[in-house]
């Protein structure tokens, strides 16, 4: 058995030193020593390695050699890429409130129909999760509760009685005996993980864990754990709204292009088949500012209203201020709109949101967004049955992005009926199309054809 002591390893340079330091010695940078387990295996053992371990022929090794557990949650199921793997790792990171454990409450109650479950949670009494488990109606003999916070507990309970699945809610409370330092510090939370995913692969328990991600988001939260794992899930939304996304950022199993869509209700979260209307459902018509955009989240199109204001600034330095769009992203497309269309923004301040508490991050919301501050510039309403997608770029130009078809048949099935795209998209959709799709060249284009 490998003989245990801790160290102390710069996090920049890999310095180690058996002693904390302020300052890494080698490259001089500072606090970057974090304390780390070394295991020391006997010279004997490093130099044979396991005598059974032998090369094997690619072709000789079976395919997947057990079924996907399918909850039957069809979201869920398909962000995993098809179902739970036995002996799987998998990260449920998100902000601390978003309904990771509601989630993961409710997935497990319908797993545990067939499979023996364990519940560990350093955050809440088990009283707490009957209650919970009482408001989302969830009832399961097979389902137990663990209310502990030390590694080493939760992995004897595991090893005495077996489970199919074990969850560790969350990674940030629990704590190994190995180390000194406190729980949810760097150091605690890689430990444990690197302890789970050895339970893991030796004995086949797939293990849930959960991570809250920090504000600063790099320390000790879920990023110090995304090269661990096999599967990362992150559950995105704003918490002052009800629409979630569960996204797969990381899958060793899996596409990472697949997003489940969730919507909070008093009774957990609900799967949302059609999000593009849930997202488009107050959508105010003929006010000016208000554009609706499609972005592709994975594979999936996705309608949302973008929203601009501009309105005259009573400050020195005018405000620029961005929900739901990046912040660089909108200076940016001011910067063109000034250039390119000679507007002026320098005594305005100018506000845009995405409805709904969504999140854009593709360029291929530019054209929305610039749409939107267009209308509200000239006071001009867009015609409500116009859906607008397309990057813009430098020079004013607005260039194809990919998905179009997907876009363009998504908004005919909510009954719009024109999109503003880019001319090299519009050049090659199917003709099949009933929706009319109006492709631009450049900014100019667009505001000839609008305003
Ligand atoms: P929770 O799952 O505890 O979040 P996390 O584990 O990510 O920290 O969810 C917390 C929020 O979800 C809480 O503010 C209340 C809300 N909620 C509902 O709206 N409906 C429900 O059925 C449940 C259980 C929670
Ligand atoms: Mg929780």
């Amino acid at each position: 058995m490998a003989d245990r002591k801790t160290v102390f390893r710069c996090q920049q340079c890999g310095y180690v030193s058996p002693k904390w330091l302020g300052r890494c010695p080698d490259c001089k940078s500072w606090e970057s020593l974090v304390e780390e387990v070394s295991y020391k295996s006997s010279e004997k053992e490093l130099a044979t390695g396991n005598p059974q371990n032998r090369p094997v022929a690619l072709a000789d090794i079976p395919a997947e050699t057990e079924p996907r557990l399918l909850s039957g949650i069809g979201e869920w199921d398909r962000v995993l890429g098809g179902g739970l793997i036995a002996g799987s790792l998998v990260l449920l990171a998100g902000d601390p409130g978003i309904g990771k454990s509601t989630l993961l409450l409710q997935v497990l109650a319908r797993l545990s129909q067939e499979k023996r479950v364990l519940y560990a949670s350093g955050e809440e009494s088990p009283q707490q999760l009957k209650v919970r488990a009482l408001r989302l109606g969830v009832e399961s003999p097979n389902l137990f509760v663990y209310s502990e916070t030390s590694l080493e507990a939760v992995l004897d309970a595991v090893a005495q009685k077996p489970p199919h699945i074990l969850v560790v809610d969350s990674i940030q409370t629990v704590h190994t005996r190995a180390l000194e330092v406190a729980p949810g510090s760097v150091s605690q939370v890689r430990e444990c993980a690197s302890r789970l995913m050895r339970a893991a692969k030796e004995t086949g328990v797939s293990i849930f864990v959960v991570g809250h991600v920090t504000k600063e988001g790099s320390i000790a939260g879920p990023r110090a754990l995304e090269h661990l794992v096999d599967t990362v899930l992150y559950l995105e939304g704003d918490r002052t709204h009800t629409f979630r996304l569960l996204r797969a950022v990381k899958n060793r199993y899996g596409s990472t292009n697949e997003v489940g869509v969730f919507e909070m209700k008093e009774v957990g979260l609900e799967q949302v088949p059609n999000p593009s209307k849930l997202l488009l459902a107050e959508r105010p018509k003929g006010v000016s500012g208000s554009v609706v955009a499609c972005a592709v989240e994975g594979t999936r199109p996705l309608l949302v209203e973008l929203q601009a204001l501009v309105s005259a600034t009573s400050w020195l330095q005018p405000r620029r201020t961005s929900m739901g769009v990046d912040s660089n992203r909108l200076s940016l497309l001011l910067a063109v709109l000034e250039k390119k269309l000679g507007l002026n923004f320098a005594q305005q301040d100018v506000f845009v949101n995405v409805a709904g508490g969504v999140r854009l991050v593709e360029p291929a919301t530019d054209l929305a967004m610039t749409t939107a501050l267009l209308s509200t510039y000239l006071d001009r309403p867009l015609p409500p049955e116009w859906v607008v997608w397309g990057e813009v770029g430098l020079a004013g130009e607005v260039r194809g992005v990919g998905h179009s078809s997907v876009r363009a048949l998504e908004a005919q099935k909510l009954g719009f009926t024109r999109c503003l795209i880019p001319r090299s998209n519009a050049e090659r959709l199917s003709p099949e199309l009933e929706i009319e799709c109006v492709g631009v060249k450049s900014l100019q284009d667009v505001m000839q054809l609008l305003f």
